[in-house]
């Protein structure tokens, strides 16, 4: 599968139009905050963003951010601005040309930053041991439309687990299907190449993510994916694809089930960009002032890590009130025939 993708993103694909779905994210679907951002990056950068989301959650000043699959780094740039110069941004993608695009044009984002806080590193996201990348050392792991792309996405999220500092999250943007991928569609390299043969089957996503020590996968968001091309489509059958964006926190109090000891957080407004609420994942938004309940896993999630400084906290473990309400099992996505929001809700 390397070759069949490396070819696919290093000489086939040319730019962000040649891909063959709705997959890509335009400008249009970036919040306000963020354009002036991609603004300052350089436009053969963007030209070949092949990403499927937005990897840029709140708070990053200071933190060290690896990404994984970082393609030509219009994700590294723009979180290169979001850690500013006390941050680190760590790309690692095993395609030469993809590379060559992301190395050329740092000295000019680092002129145009006026400083220089991103490193690249070819390599391939399941050894990630490999590289020279100490373990525990990254606040935050990103990556945008790839973990499909890997054929072993155990060992992708076992490294992640092993580089994050305890408290530290992967965020990521990914490629979902509604059931597993039949053999003729993953084997079929055009629909590999355009992250669709590889993508999970949202359930055994869960699985793994829980097997590689995260109890507790959060959905921040998700769409449904077209396939635009009239040749594709016949080919994928009844098949549903999702892009959707998950946070994985590296906690090791968290859960298997959201259980409920009577807690509540009060959003303080102070994160940068989100002063009247914060929303840790689709089940969650909290509104500043606001005393809201939250489930055990939601207040470590929120007390264990960066955000714990912008809420304040109320009450404690010591008693339980059994499995908190509203903690479901559906199909989690929007769209397409509706998922656990359409029917009723969940909490995580
Ligand atoms: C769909 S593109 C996304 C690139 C980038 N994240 C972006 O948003 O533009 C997939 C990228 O992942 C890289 N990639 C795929 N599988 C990989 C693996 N196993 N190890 C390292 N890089 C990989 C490819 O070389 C390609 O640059």
């Amino acid at each position: 599968m390397y070759d069949i993708v490396q070819d696919y993103y290093g000489r086939q694909l040319q730019n962000s139009a040649d891909l063959k779905t709705s997959a890509c994210c335009d400008i249009s679907q970036v919040p306000q905050w963020l354009k002036p951002l991609l603004a300052r990056i350089h436009p053969e950068v963007l030209s070949r963003y092949y990403g499927c989301g937005l990897v840029c959650p709140p708070l990053l000043e200071g933190c060290r951010v690896l990404d994984l699959g970082c393609g030509s780094g219009r994700d590294v740039y723009a979180l290169a601005q979001l850690v500013g110069p006390t941050g680190l941004v760590v790309g690692v993608d095993m395609t030469d040309e993809q590379l060559a695009v992301a190395q050329q044009h740092q000295a000019w984002h680092a002129e145009a930053f006026g400083y220089d806080n991103v490193r690249f590193l070819k390599g391939y996201i399941e050894k990630l041991d490999e590289l020279d990348l100490q373990p525990g050392s990254f606040d935050v792991i990103v990556s945008n439309c790839v973990v499909n792309l890997s054929p072993d996405k155990d060992a992708v999220l076992r490294g992640v687990q092993r580089l994050l500092k305890p408290g530290g999250e992967f965020y990521f943007s990914d490629v979902y299907a509604d059931r597993r991928v039949p053999d003729a569609v993953r084997n079929d390299p055009v629909l590999y190449g355009e992250c669709l043969g590889g993508a999970l089957y949202w359930n055994d996503f869960l699985r793994i993510a829980i097997r590689q020590g995260f109890a507790d996968p959060r959905l921040t968001e998700d769409r449904p994916l077209e396939i635009t091309d009239p040749a594709l489509q016949p080919r994928v059958g009844n098949l549903q694809f999702f892009s959707a964006t998950y946070r994985l926190f590296k906690l090791d109090e968290l859960e298997s089930a959201c259980e409920d000891y009577g807690q509540a957080v009060i959003y303080k407004g102070t994160i940068p960009e989100h002063a009247s609420s914060f929303e840790l994942d689709k089940h969650h938004f909290i509104e500043t002032g606001r005393v809201f309940p939250v489930c055990g896993n939601t207040w470590h999630m929120l007390k264990g890590t960066r955000f714990a400084p912008h809420f304040e906290f109320i009450g404690d473990f010591s008693r339980h009130y059994g499995l908190f309400e509203g903690c479901g099992d559906a199909m989690p996505f929007d769209g397409n025939g509706g998922g656990a929001a359409a029917q009723g809700g969940a909490c995580c």
